[in-house]
Formats: structure tokens, sequence, C-alpha cells
């Protein structure tokens, strides 16, 4: 497979294939399985961007366990983020006693993880851990504990595998660094 592809004037250059995402999530299905084996727990998926993840990353898992979603938005439509960021789609379960592992496609500035982490500490879980795909250390402005990690990034725009651009390539199965001429 060739590591560009082209959508009209969108080049897509491919860093992560389907075959390096599948292996990855098999070893954090295992790892997150073995960790959690005699816990209660509770996976959240911070829509949307974690979809695919959320979804492949689960089939893998060997132990049973919840699935609930909480999505946020951030009041700043600015690329550089105050950081003010809002629920729009909480919970539907009570997380109280239980163990949460939040499931982020990317962590960035970890401003939007820093909100929700702070969220669910008050609802008093048993435990609070992080398990992102994507890791841009050299974005970070929030300091944020990621406990599961898949890879991580330099600062690049990426795309696919639940991570957009305007919306769209999200359904893509790799990953890829975007760039529009300008
Ligand atoms: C993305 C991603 C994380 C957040 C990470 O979501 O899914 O939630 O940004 O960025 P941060 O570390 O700088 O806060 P986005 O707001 O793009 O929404 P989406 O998941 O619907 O694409």
């Amino acid at each position: 497979m060739s590591d560009q592809k082209f959508y009209g004037e969108d080049q897509l250059k491919i860093i992560f294939t389907r075959e390096q995402i599948e292996e990855k999530i098999n070893e954090l299905g295992k790892n997150i399985s073995e960790d959690y084996a005699d816990k209660d727990l509770i996976m959240v998926g911070v829509l949307r961007g974690s979809t695919y993840f959320l979804v492949d990353l689960t089939r893998k898992m060997q132990i049973p366990f919840a699935i609930d979603f909480i999505s946020i938005s951030h009041y700043s439509e600015q690329t550089d983020s105050t950081g003010v960021v809002r629920i729009t789609k909480d919970l539907d379960l009570s997380v109280s006693g239980k163990h949460v592992l939040i499931v982020e496609d990317i962590v960035d500035t970890g401003l939007s993880l820093g909100y929700l982490l702070r969220n669910i500490k008050t609802r008093n879980p048993a435990g609070l851990k992080v398990c992102t795909l994507l890791n841009v250390e050299a974005r970070r402005i929030v300091d944020v504990p990621v406990d599961y990690k898949g890879f991580d990034i330099p600062n690049i725009f990426v795309v696919g595998y639940g991570l957009d651009y305007n919306e769209n390539y999200r359904n893509l199965q790799f990953i890829a660094e975007f760039n529009r001429p300008q």
C-alpha cells in the first residue's frame, strides 16, 4: 500500500496502517483485561473521535465490563483552545464505586481530558484511568496522566480512525498526516 493518498486536493500520508493499529489494540485489550480482571469496570468513550477505537478495543477485551459515552464541546472554536469546555452529553451510568477507564482517540493539549478527569472524579469512582490511541506530548498544556497509550506522535495534524478534518475522514481505517496545499 502506498503511504500517500489523495482525496481531491487533500494529501494524506499514512503514518499507521490498519494492521499496525490492530496489533496495538490487541496488546492494549490484553493488558487492560489483565489489569481489570477482578474490578467493576466502565469504559467511557469520549464522543466522537474515540468511537472506532472504543469499538475495536472493547472487542479485544476478555472480561465483563460496561460501556458508556460522554461528549464535551469547547466554548471556543479557536485552534488554540482556552480550555473552557462543557458537557453536551453526560454519562448514563453511575460511576460511583466503579473503576472508570476514559477512552480517547488523542490527547493533545490535555485540556479536554483534564476537564473530564476533574468532572468524573467528583462522582466518586473507585478508580479513574485513561487510555488513548494517540498521544501528542509536544502539544501538552495541562499535565494529565495517560495510563494506556497506543502511539506517541509529534505535533502534526492527523486524520482517520475516528479523527477528522472538518468532520471528514473519520472512517479511514488508517491514521494519516493531513495536508492541504494553500
Ligand atoms: C479531540 C479528541 C479529544 C480532544 C483532544 O476531540 O477526541 O477529545 O480533541 O484535544 P486536547 O487534548 O487538546 O483537549 P474534538 O474536540 O476534536 O471532538 P471530536 O472527538 O468530536 O472530533
